[in-house]
Parts: structure tokens; C-alpha cells; sequence
């Protein structure tokens, strides 16, 4: 744990706290393990905001904070456990979580109900994030319960729940430069994969294995792993949006569509790029990629601060519809269309999204019917996609069974942007040089 880090996670309270209402108490769990069958667990993930607050990496914590308190920050941790230790692995102790945490005040799990009590016992507003911990969120409400049922003991539980996200997720949608740091990595590390499983694609080769190849660039690179389930689409499967079965074998003259991303010090990269298995587009691929490309290179281009989501969409939207009534996928009048929003059946879903501790981060899209501006610190995605499902009898018949998106992941400036994941090529000539060029043919043998 480094300093920049606990001078991070110290900061981010002090900031939440001096946000919190002067007689509340707030309450952060930190994630439980989850069990995969029997007595096994899938791999542990820290709740993202719980992280976010103590750069505790560890299940079972929690963390509180009382801005009207001398202790103004506590925290719980799992106690020091040699027989559980020597099974399961190391814990961090109350010790060792003080110093990664900065928080002073550090106490064992054994002592939460009893402490939780007294620090409920007080306060009139209690915040949590709702819905987030449904289990922990009914522990609490018990506690209360216990404590309201004792007026005559003049204990008292708070009368109001309010929930935290809205104040939390909004720190969470700038990024410190300190993030930032963080979130170069992981797209630069999620880049460098993405470049692997594109030189390492061959014909017959299957979509699990690139996958894997993808991975191991990620792991190799010290990232933790995928931020989320590889997509990785062959053929008709790029039609599929959220596609991670990756069984299938790769088809001569079919283009493959990868979406993957590495999880780097707890932050998301999130790159798709859809090139073909054989390394040469076909005309009606070529057709449909370049009108994606161009819809993704005006979105791209319109980007500053100030500007909004919502207005980078209808320049998407735009630049989609002229492309498909080029192709005669759309046919009729270009105002008509846009209103009708007609290019929406090829595009599903939503430009992008903010990207950060999770991959569809958290902050708010829009405040009082007013889309969020763009500004120095956020971090977003721009995915255009266009995908023509193979039974489509409405779309030409080259163009069926087509998928196409293109994605990468934008930093906002002072002055204007960093696109994080530029090193992946997209455009299709350096595709396809990418492909033909000696380190692909490496990469191939070395897999074949
Ligand atoms: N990988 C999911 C997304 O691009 O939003
Ligand atoms: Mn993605
Ligand atoms: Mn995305």
C-alpha cells in the first residue's frame, strides 16, 4: 500500500464527511466471499465503494463514519486467525488495516454489534448505500429496532435512512489524478491484450482461446484479471451483445468481435474491437465496419468539456443513419429517419457509459431533467455498434449476421481529452496490417 494511496482513501473521507449532515452516521460493508458450489468460492472482489473509502482489499470490513464525533472514522476488519490463516489465507489484522486504511481507529469484526450500538445510539440519520447489502442493511435495521425499543434507557436509533449513493457515486464520477494514473494502466494493459488476441486469431482456431490468450495478457501485465466477462464473438455471435459463452470455433471469412477489458488496482478498461478471422475484410464487412468507424471518429471528434452524452448520441445516431441509407439498409428521407430514430433496430444499446472502479460506473447521467457535462476527471466509453441479426429478412443479404462494434475509453481534460485505448488500431488498413505483420505471424505459430 502506498502512501498516494492512503493519502487518497483519507481524503475521499474527509470530503464525504464534510458532505454528510452534522448528526448522521454513515456505514460502508465491505463485500462477503460468495460461494461458487459446495465449499468453494468464486474468486473475492471488494464492493467497489468500500474500496473506493479504505483501499481495504479484504472481505467481512466496515467501515463508519460519524461527522459529529471525535472518532470521526472506524473500522472493522476481520481479526488475525491462525488456524483460519493457514487454511484460507492471510488476514490483515487490525494493524496492518490501520495502516493500509489511514482510518486510526481500528476495531475486530468480534466487537461490530456491540460498538455499532452505541455509535447507532445518537445519530438521526443513518446513511447506507440501499439495496446494495440487503443482508447487512437488515442487521442494521435490527440493531435499530433493539435500540428504539429501549426509550427508557434514553437510547435512541436514528429516524431517518438516507441513501449514500447519490453523494458517494458523484466523488466516485471525477477521477483524482491519482485515478487517473491508475485508469491509464488498465487501458494500457487492456490495449496491449487486445493487440495479443488480435494477432493471435487464425482460422480454426476457437473463441475460447483467444480469450485465454487475452487473459494471460492481462495477467501477465499485473492486472488482476478481466473487469468483466471476455466477449469474444465469432461470426453471428457479435450479434449477441453480452456474448461470453466463447465456445465457438473460429470461421474462415467471419469477423470476430472482442470486447474485454483488465482490472487494474481496481479500475476497468473496457475495449472492444471487431477485425476479421482471416485478416482481410470482405466488401460487405468493410461497408458496414467503415460506417461504425465513422460514427465512432465524429463522436469522438465532438468531444470537450461541456458537451453531454446525450448530444455525442445524436451525433452517433446521425452519422449511423446517413452510413445505413448509403448501404440501403435504411431507405427514405434523412430527417424522417432521424426522427423515427430508425437506425435504433441496428443499435441497441447506449453510446457508453462511465468507467472507473466498476465497468458501467457509477454517477448520475443526468440531474433534474439536465444531462451531465463533460468534465475534466470523468471517464467514459464511446461503443458504437451496429448488428444485423441473420434472419433479418429487412437487411440486404450480404449484410446478415453481421455484428460490428468499436469502443474506447475517454478521459476528460482541462482542455479537452485523452483517449486512453488509441494504440489499438481500428482503422481497417492498419487492421489489416496488423494482422498480416510479422509479430501476428509470430503470435500464430507460437498458438498453432
Ligand atoms: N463490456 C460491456 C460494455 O462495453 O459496456
Ligand atoms: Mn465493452
Ligand atoms: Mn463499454
Amino acid at each position: 500500500m502506498t502512501l498516494a494511496m492512503q493519502n487518497e482513501v483519507k481524503k475521499r473521507r474527509r470530503q464525504l464527511l464534510e458532505q454528510l449532515p452534522a448528526d448522521a452516521i454513515a456505514i460502508f460493508p465491505a463485500g462477503a466471499e460468495v460461494v461458487r458450489s459446495r465449499d468453494t468460492h468464486y474468486p473475492f472482489r471488494q464492493d467497489s465503494d468500500f474500496y473506493y473509502l479504505t483501499g481495504i482489499t479484504e472481505p467481512e470490513g466496515v467501515l463508519v463514519l460519524i461527522p459529529d464525533a471525535e472518532q470521526q472514522e472506524i473500522l472493522f476488519v476481520l481479526p488475525k486467525d491462525p488456524l483460519q490463516e493457514v487454511w484460507h489465507g492471510r488476514r490483515l489484522g487490525a494493524d496492518v488495516a490501520k495502516q493500509v486504511s489511514a482510518v486510526d481507529v481500528v476495531y475486530t469484526r468480534d466487537e461490530l454489534e456491540s460498538r455499532l450500538l452505541a455509535f447507532l445510539n445518537g445519530p438521526k440519520s443513518l446513511y447506507v448505500a440501499f439495496d446494495q447489502h440487503p443482508e447487512f442493511e437488515q442487521q442494521l435495521r435490527g440493531y435499530c429496532r433493539r435500540l428504539a425499543a429501549t426509550p427508557k434507557r434514553a437510547k435512541t436509533a436514528p429516524e431517518a435512512w438516507c441513501d449514500v449513493k447519490p453523494m458517494l457515486h458523484q466523488m466516485r464520477l471525477v477521477k483524482s489524478a491519482y485515478e487517473q494514473d491508475q485508469m491509464r494502466k488498465a487501458a494500457q494493459i487492456s490495449a496491449q491484450a487486445m493487440i495479443r488476441g488480435m494477432q493471435s486469431t487464425t482460422v480454426g482456431r476457437f473463441e475460447y482461446q483467444v480469450a485465454a490468450d487475452i487473459e494471460h495478457e492481462f495477467k501477465r501485465q499485473g492486472a488482476a484479471g478481466p473487469a468483466y466477462g471476455i466477449i469474444c464473438g465469432g461470426g453471428e455471435n457479435a450479434c449477441i451483445l453480452h456474448y461470453t459463452a466463447n465456445t465457438d470455433v473460429l470461421n474462415d471469412g467471419d469477423l470476430l468481435l472482442i470486447d474485454a477489458g483488465a482490472e487494474y488496482a481496481g479500475y476497468a478498461g473496457d475495449i472492444t474491437r471487431t477485425f476479421p478471422v482471416n485478416g482481410r475484410f470482405t466488401a460487405a464487412q468493410r461497408d458496414v465496419y467503415q460506417v461504425v468507424l465513422d460514427a465512432q471518429e465524429a463522436v469522438i471528434a465532438a468531444i470537450k468539456p461541456g458537451t453531454t452524452l446525450p448530444h455525442l448520441t445524436d451525433i452517433c445516431l446521425r452519422e449511423l443513419t446517413q452510413g445505413l441509407l448509403k448501404l440501403g439498409i435504411l431507405q427514405g428521407d434523412l430527417q424522417c429517419l432521424l426522427a423515427d430514430k430508425a437506425c435504433r433496430r441496428y443499435f441497441i444499446h447506449g453510446l457508453g457509459h462511465w468507467l472507473g472502479l466498476d465497468v458501467h460506473d457509477v454517477g448520475r447521467y443526468e440531474l433534474e431533467g439536465e444531462a451531465t457535462p463533460l468534465r475534466a476527471g470523468m471517464v467514459f466509453t464511446v461503443e458504437p455498434g451496429l448488428y444485423f441479426a441473420p434472419d433479418d429478412v429487412q437487411v440486404p443479404e450480404a449484410y446478415r449476421g453481421i455484428g460490428v462494434r468499436i469502443e474506447d475509453d475517454i478521459l476528460m481534460t482541462a482542455d479537452g481529452f485523452e483517449n486512453l485505448t488509441a494504440a489499438v488500431p481500428k482503422q481497417i488498413e492498419a487492421i489489416e496490417a496488423l494482422m498480416a505483420g510479422e509479430s501476428a505471424v509470430t503470435q500464430r505459430r507460437a498458438v498453432s
